[in-house]
């Protein structure tokens, strides 16, 4: 062991031998003062939340306005995920592919030991052990990882199973995935720690083949909860793809219809494009019921009955709080009522949380997201525009009790959709599975005016994967068109079909209400499925026949109907050429069932 390192919690007795002699290891390196293994109590938890608020890392809400809440604010530098230091360090940068990130990966090691050198100085490391998945089911894969954030841990003790159930699912023959975290500030001797310490220097750092991750200088959460998008889509990206799965960025949900009969969706949609919002969608048409099962992630594999199966491999939500309210997702704002961990939104003067779109009504007066002093006439957001909620998936009124069953859920129909101004429709099914692969290889999205970039400008993000693949893209597509392969043949490949909530009219206006009107597009889906309605044919596949969604109810005229399916052939086919361009970038990789589906879409318009 260290000479510096005290411990204040030994490694359990049972703890593998392996992940002990990693901890030591990792311990010698980065030289921390204390060492603590988490047990994933509720007394640990209240611990560590105590003693975040001593150290002024959280600040207490008003327990009569929303009981064992907390805020973080973070270091205004360290507020979302930085593409930009995110590597995918494969042995053979082709593996990495065009869209990723890559360094030699004996080069970043490099890097990285000399940033890790004594980087836990006058910290304690904390030893997380988790299970992404029910603990003991076929579909769930474990990890441990070491940080020096106490936010960290109380994150991933939310996000994630953690604690000595998963430990002791780990002996000497179990894979798992070792992560390790530190925000990269060491403190001196008698040194004052800051509320929020991270480093200008970041790197977010993923080897697929030895399942390893590091991420050095953020304590935000797509960077630092690493069983997250390191872990749960990364790396499980190339693990599904050796043993022949789906790790997906994509949302579960449960809908029954009126009948009684109960669909499985996964769907995925690029970040900020309303997975969390459709996740807990409440239906305005009458008699549907829908239930949520996951918001962010799926594992998918087909499972003993020959159908695709799907866990949330998640126990959480880290959910966009800006925008969330009353009107668009009231289930959420059920959800937070209490013991939820907020980050980086406004702290009203009694003690509770408000954000952009939260209420209406604005409050007079608030300390904004970087702790100044907030009026109406304040000119930038009282709320950091990717400021989050974690809370616990149990907390969740729409939960589905079939949301931690270790078996999956068999899905019926999976859904691509992205914010799209034009040319995409509302809703359109595939062909079969390889036109659904092509729908979700070039998903895009267009810039919102948040973001760099021309407005409107088209970002592709397949599969919504951009960010968070593990592999090459093209070797992506073509694990998806194998798997879909094995499923077609004992017929049990669920229907793709594409959806686009965003479309605008001329005037600037969105064309479809979205939110809870959504649940007619996914009641035609699952008639779709059952075979009671007819479809037609459009460039972008099976769009819905007149009167199959009564569009009137949902307060859409005819005209705005049309308008939500019009198709365009000059612009689609300069689109077709930018999808052109952006297949030319996948290299020989590119499956040629893609290229073929692309001429396809061109000969159809
Ligand atoms: P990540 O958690 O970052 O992966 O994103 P997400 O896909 O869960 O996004 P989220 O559900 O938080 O959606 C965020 C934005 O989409 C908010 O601005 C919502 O108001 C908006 N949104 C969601 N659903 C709809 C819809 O049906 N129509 C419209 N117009 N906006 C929507
Ligand atoms: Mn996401
Ligand atoms: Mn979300």
């Amino acid at each position: 062991m260290t000479a510096t390192a005290t411990f204040v919690r030994h490694a359990p007795e049972n703890a593998d031998s392996r992940i002990v002699e990693w901890v030591e290891a990792i311990a010698e390196m980065t030289q921390p003062d204390r060492i603590i293994w988490c047990d994933g109590s509720a007394e640990e938890r209240q611990r560590m939340l105590d003693e975040s608020v001593a150290a002024g890392t959280l600040i207490k809400l008003n327990p009569a306005k929303r009981p064992n809440s907390y805020l973080a604010r973070s270091n205004p530098s360290d507020v979302a995920r930085v593409e930009a230091r995110t590597f995918i360090c494969s042995e053979d940068e082709d593996d990495a592919g065009p869209t990723n990130n890559w360094a030699p990966p004996a080069e970043m090691r490099e890097t990285l030991d000399a940033l890790f050198q004594g980087a836990m100085r006058g910290r304690t490391m904390y030893v997380v052990p988790f299970s992404m998945g029910p603990v003991g089911s076929p579909l769930a894969r474990l990890g441990v990882q070491v940080t020096d954030s106490p936010y960290v841990v109380i994150s991933t003790g939310i996000m994630t199973r953690m604690g000595a159930d998963a430990l002791a699912q780990i002996g000497p023959h179990t894979e798992w995935v070792p992560a390790v975290h530190s925000v990269g500030a060491p403190l001196l001797p008698g040194e004052d720690d800051v509320v929020w310490p991270c480093n200008e220097t970041k790197y977010i750092v993923h080897y697929p083949e030895s399942r390893e991750i590091w991420s050095y200088g953020s304590a935000y959460g797509g960077n630092a909860i690493l069983a997250k998008k390191g872990f749960a889509l990364r790396i499980a990206s190339k693990v599904g793809e050796e043993e022949g799965w789906l790790a997906a960025h994509m949302l579960l949900l449960k809908v029954t219809n009126p009948r009684g009969r109960a669909f499985h969706v996964a769907a995925g949609f690029p970040s900020a494009c309303g997975k969390t919002n459709f996740a807990m969608l409440r239906p305005s048409i009458p008699g549907w019921k829908v239930e949520t099962i996951g918001d962010d992630i799926a594992w998918m594999a087909q499972g003993p009955d020959g159908r695709l199966r799907a866990i949330n491999p998640e126990a959480g939500f880290f959910g966009v709080a800006p925008g969330t309210g009353y009107s668009t997702n009231p289930t959420a704002i059920e959800m937070i009522a209490d013991d939820t961990v907020f980050t980086n939104v406004a702290l009203t003067d009694d003690g509770d949380v408000w954000w952009e779109g939260l209420t209406k009504e604005v409050p007079a007066h608030l300390t904004d997201w970087q702790g100044r002093d907030w009026t109406p006439d304040s000119e930038s957001p009282a709320a950091h525009p990717n400021s989050r909620f974690t809370v616990a998936a149990h907390q969740c009124h729409s939960i589905a009790d079939t949301w931690d069953d270790p078996a999956g859920v068999p899905i019926d129909a999976i859904i691509f959709g992205g914010r799209r101004a034009t040319n995409v429709p509302l809703v359109a099914q595939a062909r079969d599975w390889e036109h659904g692969v092509y729908m979700g290889a070039t998903l895009a999205s267009e810039r919102t005016a948040a973001a760099e970039g021309t407005l409107g400008e088209l970002r592709r993000d397949p599969f919504a994967m951009l960010p968070f693949s593990g592999v090459h893209m093209a070797d992506h597509w073509q694990h998806w068109l194998n798997v879909g392969e094995k499923l077609n043949q004992s017929g049990n490949a669920p229907q793709i079909f594409q959806v686009n909530w965003f479309r605008r009219g001329c005037d600037g206006r969105f064309l479809w209400p979205g939110f809870s009107e959504n649940s007619r597009v996914l009641a035609w889906i699952t008639e779709r499925i059952e075979e009671r309605v007819d479809a037609v044919e459009s460039p972008f596949g099976l769009v819905p026949v007149e009167g199959s969604i009564d569009y009137a109810e949902a307060g859409v005229s005819e005209k705005d109907w049309e308008a939500l399916f019009e198709i365009d052939p000059a612009a689609l086919s300069a689109e077709a050429d930018d999808t052109d361009v952006f297949l030319t970038r996948m290299g020989p990789k590119l499956p040629d069932a893609v290229v073929r589906q692309h001429d396809e879409f061109r000969s159809r318009l």
